[in-house]
């Protein structure tokens, strides 16, 4: 029998926001009866995730994807819906299920602005009632794995982006969680940290065997490490299945790619679908069609070189988001 850490039934969130109707007048409207709107942010969510997996969670801005990991960590109520969470109910906040599970966010730090990372760090030890051994020898491993050792004492404040962000690691993970909710984690970090940040997400869950999820913008990010990938969007689940079957799935074409031995031979003869890029012709071309669009290239020109290649996945990603009807 597998072992979830995650089992999400149906969760459903709605947000109702109200409208302020302009000017003096539309105040005086505004105490009587208020306009709302309602928002359903996550829209029957459903998915089940083994322990020890690293899943991608996708899905353009205003998907749901942070109040689906919110509800999974219990920052928010669902309007309905069922979630386990390690056999917790996230939103009933029990203290065991809060030594469980971290939540890390790109865009928001829990480290203290004007302390070093160190003190935060304590601090988090002692909420957390680690051991000083214990903390002492995660902080070193961790720090020294992403390289920010020699920070530790520097005021927060003063720390780049990146720095911040491997220390907003380090604090979800001083208490050795077994599930990780990962938010766009790598968002706006140059690309060396995103490197870094990346390669320690290889090797940290599986090393551990914490389940993982991740949310990122960079597709570079799922690529490297999520080979199972949960799609959503606009509060929907689209697709739940290995990264590879979204291009068998959702690309239709493939890509030819012809180095002519005559570089300056006409760019027609390739049919339709070719563009040109220095010495190299790009065809896009339904799947069905490549052999054939091949021998018509072959039996056409004179070729140096050849290649047939699938669409890049964040093409398609980007295909399979803007073919869903808004
Ligand atoms: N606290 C909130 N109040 C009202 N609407 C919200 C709130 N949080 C999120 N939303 C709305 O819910 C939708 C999903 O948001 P979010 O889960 O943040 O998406 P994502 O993380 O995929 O970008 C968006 O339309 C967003 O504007
Ligand atoms: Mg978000």
């Amino acid at each position: 029998m597998t072992d979830f850490a995650v089992r999400a039934s149906g969760l459903t969130k709605s947000f109702r926001t109200y409208k302020k109707r302009p000017g003096f007048r539309g105040a005086l409207r505004d105490l009587w009866s208020r306009t709302h709107e309602d928002t359903v942010a996550a829209n029957g969510v459903s998915f089940d995730i083994p322990r020890g997996e690293l899943v991608g969670f996708l899905g353009p801005n205003g998907a749901g994807k942070t109040t689906t990991l919110k509800m999974l960590s219990g920052l928010l109520y669902p309007t309905s819906g069922h979630a386990e969470v390690l056999g917790y109910t996230p939103w009933k906040r029990q203290s065991e299920f809060k030594r469980k599970f971290a939540l890390v966010m790109g865009q928001k730090n829990q480290l203290w602005w004007d302390l070093p990372a160190a003190e935060s760090l304590e601090l988090n030890r002692v909420i957390y009632g680690i051991s000083k051994s214990d903390a002492a020898a995660t902080i070193r491993e961790l720090s020294e794995h992403l390289d920010v050792a020699h920070k530790l004492h520097v005021m927060v404040r003063e720390l780049s982006l990146g720095e911040r962000m491997k220390f907003e690691l380090i604090a979800a993970l001083l208490h050795r969680p077994e599930i990780l909710f990962l938010d766009e984690p790598t968002i706006g970090l140059d690309v060396i940290s995103q490197h870094k940040v990346r390669d320690f997400l290889k090797q940290y869950p599986r090393h551990t065997g914490t389940t993982t999820i991740l949310t990122s913008h960079y597709m570079q990010d799922i690529e490297a490490l999520c080979e199972r990938v949960i799609i959503i969007d606009r509060g929907r689940i689209q697709f739940d299945g290995p990264l590879r079957q979204i291009v068998d799935r959702f690309s239709s074409k493939k890509i030819i790619e012809v180095t002519p031995s005559d570089p300056a031979v006409d760019s027609a003869i390739f049919g339709e679908g070719a563009t040109r890029e220095g010495g190299i012709v790009r065809i896009s071309v339904a799947r069905d069609g490549v052999a054939s669009r091949c021998r018509h290239i072959f039996e056409s020109v004179e070729v140096a070189d050849i290649n047939v290649h699938e669409v890049p996945i964040e093409e398609v990603i980007r295909q399979v988001f803007s073919e869903t009807p808004r």
